[in-house]
């Protein structure tokens, strides 16, 4: 099941981001995938916000893994895999580990499938104009069906 949404400035795109952060647990799973410049950390750092992070997101292309703390100990973890060399060095990531501390975002996620856990929520991002992407969002499993029912407008 999917839904599209057109978000006409990064703003948006942040708000629409937050709304998905106030949903996020344990476990979760958001997979965003799109062009370079598409606003993949644009949405991630809405989630940050709304998920009630104390780090500021930074565009982990240069580093494979952000960590964004919460106050109460959880962790969001924000993985970009445009750097990753090759599948198996994706392997040696910990996925688990990191889903259990908190929810997981990962940008380019398309890469690295096969080692990804079956449920999870997709993102696609697409260049509309200069202000304007369209977004759509894709549940893959019953819990991302889930969040995706609540983030249906
Ligand atoms: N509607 C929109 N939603 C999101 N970003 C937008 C929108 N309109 C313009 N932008 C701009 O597009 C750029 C998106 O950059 P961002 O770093 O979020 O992309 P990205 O998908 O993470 O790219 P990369 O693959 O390089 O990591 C920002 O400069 C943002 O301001
Ligand atoms: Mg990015």
């Amino acid at each position: 099941m999917s839904i599209t949404l057109l978000s006409p400035d990064p703003q948006i795109t942040r708000q629409l981001g937050y709304r998905l952060g106030t949903l996020l647990q344990p476990g979760d799973l958001i997979c965003l995938q799109g062009d370079l410049g598409a606003g993949k950390t644009t949405f991630v750092q809405g989630v940050a916000a709304g998920w009630g992070a104390i780090d500021e997101v930074s565009s982990p292309t240069f580093v494979l893994v952000n960590r964004y703390r919460r106050a109460d100990g959880a962790a969001l973890h924000h993985l970009d895999t445009y750097r990753l060399a090759s599948l198996p060095e994706a392997e040696e990531l910990d996925l688990d580990s990191m889903l259990a501390q908190g929810a997981l975002l990962i940008e380019w996620a398309d890469r690295i499938v096969p080692i990804l856990p079956q449920d999870r929520l997709w993102l696609h991002l697409e260049y509309q104009d200069e202000t304007s992407r369209r977004i759509t969002l894709t549940a893959q499993g019953g819990r991302s069906l889930a969040l995706l029912a609540q983030m249906t407008p």
